[in-house]
């Protein structure tokens, strides 16, 4: 793609935050994860999937979810008819927070304030990119994006407008469907598949 297009300016602005982003002291969490994991994907994607924070494996591997949710979220965006490729893949926040247990990090939740403090870089990935619709994994994302704490239950199935402008899903996590009662998975399962070929219906 030309440098001189719209897309292309898009990406460069997109790689310039990035890079900023690599350093990052805005919260402590930097101090202890071994890299900011930033977002991926294309900058003219119209669908940006968000999710929590980068676990275990997105810290080492530096990428977002290609751990075990990532690959839950692969089988369900597979399933629902939609090409990860063409989305934009990120993270509520961009450190993986740990609690250590001998040689294991156990993953601990972002707080309120990491949340707020990350909202920099997302809200600034969401401008550069102007998706034609954000998805929030969970309520983490949900929180990230609307600037306020939104139950999953209540809101999912629909579209919803973001306060900055801009439509958004929520639906949830794919790591809840790997933590449940094995006896409940494939219900819910269905019910995560069916909210992203709802949101893959507002793509066409
Ligand atoms: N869970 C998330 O929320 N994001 C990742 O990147 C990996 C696991």
């Amino acid at each position: 793609r030309s440098r001189t297009s719209v897309g292309g300016n898009a990406q460069i602005a997109w790689e310039r935050l990035r890079e900023e982003a690599m350093h990052c002291t805005r919260c402590d969490l930097y101090k202890c994860a071994t890299q900011t994991v930033f977002g991926e994907g294309p900058v003219d994607a119209p669908l940006v999937l968000v999710g929590e924070q980068p676990g275990d494996q997105e810290d080492l591997a530096g990428h977002p979810f290609v751990g075990p949710a990532g690959q839950k979220l692969d089988e369900a965006l597979a399933d629902a008819g939609i090409d990860r490729a063409k989305a934009y893949v990120t993270n509520a926040v961009k450190h993986f927070k740990f609690e250590q247990r001998g040689k294991r990090r156990i993953h601990s939740k972002p707080g309120a304030g990491e949340i707020e403090a990350c909202r920099w870089w997302i809200d600034q990935e969401r401008a550069i990119l102007s998706p034609k619709v954000t998805v929030a994994l969970g309520a983490t994302a949900a929180r990230s994006l609307f600037g306020k704490v939104m139950t999953i239950n209540a809101n999912r199935g629909r579209a919803l407008e973001l306060p900055g402008g801009g439509e958004a899903w929520i639906t949830v996590h794919p790591s809840y469907l790997l933590r449940i009662d094995p006896a409940q998975q494939a219900d819910e399962y269905a019910r995560f598949v069916d909210d992203l070929r709802m949101v893959r219906a507002r793509l066409a």
